[in-house]
């Protein structure tokens, strides 16, 4: 037996080869039907198209044969491949040297004939054949052979088929896999600008509270220092005038005819009525300085923002706070003759919390229900707000602020608390009161921020802080709404 030699361009033969990568893939019937004809036009019992590899051949398709592949030096088609230009013919495998001991010969299949057309590339690499096999001798006509090398022909045009179509699919995989990359990117890249958009108008938000804090807490300064002047000398005033009208009284007892003039002048301001009116005026005086003082303390109180640590204080304080902000919008004017701010407070403890963050949340929820008060306009003429406050002994302080407005439709109930979702007019709502205020109470402090409305009747809002302090306070919270 004749082992066929390499042929010279063995290494890129073998590359090229490897580039259909095709071999030991599944049988494909694009390629059986080219076996089966070439069987049928040489009538063959076996035909087949053999991929010579490195040390095998192996078979892509097979007519009339189990193998799948045999070692490259048992291979007829090892030397078809050395002449790519034309086809090996054997007409009788025992009277040619190169064969004549093939254990593929001697032993079975028993090849006697054998006819392979060369598979040639475009660039010149055989790389197996289409081949014919008979276990008896016999031969081909020039027709059967002509037929057959235009089969192989039409084997190497499949082969190029097929890669074709690998790459293909492969780019569409690629392809696909891109999008995806790129839809996942966009999703990404929406998220961030969302979350963005987000960050920027908490922080717009924040900073217009915090200015605001920080106005408030300059003008309740500033106004501080000469309140407490004019309370503080108010007593004074008092026991002056005391002093003078007392010397009055003295001139009076001791000078009971004054002088026409002096009489004329007591006459014209009316002296006994001033000396009632002056102490009466003194009083309002303090009345009024007080009132301020109180102001100033609260709004103080209100500028707490910046506070960055949670401190033990008096809920209350920051609602009345912040109602004392809103005074002006809870009075009456030409829209409505006012609302009515009902307080129901309970016995709190202190609570530990950030104030000036909940005074936000007071704010945000109170201004809501002034503007949805203000809406509902046509059809209320009482306009209401209820502020109850409660500690439930498993640990919790309640505040919870109704209004008798027109209530939250059914459509937007699961969105109100959705940054930027507002029902308000362009420049009047940013819709970030109440995503804020979630932020604080459940996410600051742990707390609940819920919310119950019914049509037409109003909205309350449930704000739970939680507080582990024990105190008298009732336990029952009372059912809803105005
Ligand atoms: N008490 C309420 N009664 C009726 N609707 C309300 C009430 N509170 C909130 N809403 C609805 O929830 C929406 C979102 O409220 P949110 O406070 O988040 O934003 P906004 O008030 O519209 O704007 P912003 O508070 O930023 O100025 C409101 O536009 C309104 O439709
Ligand atoms: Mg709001």
């Amino acid at each position: 037996m004749e082992i066929a030699p390499l042929p010279p361009n063995e290494t890129d033969r073998l590359k090229a080869l490897d580039s259909y990568k095709i071999l030991d893939t599944a049988a494909e019937k694009g390629f059986d039907d080219l076996t089966a004809l070439a069987a049928y036009i040489c009538g063959t019992p076996i035909a087949l198209v053999s991929l010579v590899d490195a040390n095998r051949q192996w078979f892509k398709s097979r007519f009339g044969i189990e193998a799948t592949e045999t070692p490259k030096e048992l291979a007829f088609c090892a030397h078809a491949i050395l002449q790519p230009d034309e086809p090996l013919i054997i007409t009788n495998a025992l009277e040619d040297e190169r064969f004549v001991d093939n254990p593929l010969v001697i032993s079975g299949p028993n090849i006697r004939f054998y006819a392979g057309t060369p598979l040639v590339t475009a660039d010149g690499f055989a790389l197996g054949t289409l081949c014919a096999i008979d276990t008896i001798p016999r031969n081909l006509s020039p027709e059967q052979i002509e037929a057959l090398r235009r089969l192989g022909r039409q084997v190497l045009s499949q082969m190029e088929l097929r890669i074709n179509l690998v790459n293909l699919e492969n780019n569409i995989i690629q392809r696909q896999q891109v999008e995806e990359d790129l839809r996942r990117s966009n999703q990404n890249l929406a998220h961030t600008l969302q979350k963005l958009k987000y960050t920027q108008a908490k922080l717009i938000h924040g900073e217009k509270m915090s200015s605001l804090g920080q106005l408030v807490a300059g003008i309740a300064h500033e106004i501080n220092n000469p309140i407490n002047f004019i309370y503080g000398n108010l007593n004074h005033v008092g026991d002056n005038i005391q002093d003078l009208l007392e010397l009055v009284h003295l001139y009076r007892q001791n000078y009971p005819e004054p002088d026409s003039d002096i009489k004329e002048k007591s006459e014209a301001i009316d002296f006994p009525f001033l000396a009632e009116d002056l102490s009466k005026i003194l009083s309002s005086m303090k009345v009024g300085t007080n009132r301020i003082r109180q102001i100033v303390l609260s709004l103080r109180n209100f500028s707490r923002l910046d506070e960055a640590e949670k401190k033990s204080v008096d809920i209350h304080t920051g609602i009345d706070s912040a109602l004392l902000i809103l005074q002006h919008r809870l009075e009456a004017k030409g829209l409505h003759s006012g609302i009515q701010v009902i307080k129901q407070y309970g016995n709190l403890p202190l609570v530990d919390c950030f104030p000036g963050h909940l005074n936000q949340v007071f704010m945000n929820i109170l201004l809501n229900a002034i503007d949805a008060l203000e809406d509902s306009l046509i059809n209320k003429s009482d306009l209401k707000i209820r502020i109850r406050t409660v500690y439930s002994r498993s640990g919790y302080v309640v505040v919870r602020i109704a209004d008798n407005g027109l209530g939250i439709p059914e459509s937007i109930r699961k969105r109100i608390f959705d940054p930027f979702f507002t029902t308000k007019p362009i420049g009047k709502g940013t819709g970030l009161g109440l995503s804020i205020s979630y932020q604080i109470v459940v996410n600051k402090h742990g707390g609940v921020l819920k919310y119950l409305s019914k049509l037409g009747k109003g909205t309350e809002f449930w704000i739970e802080i939680p507080c582990e302090k024990e105190t008298k306070a009732p336990t029952s919270l009372p059912t809803l709404l105005i």
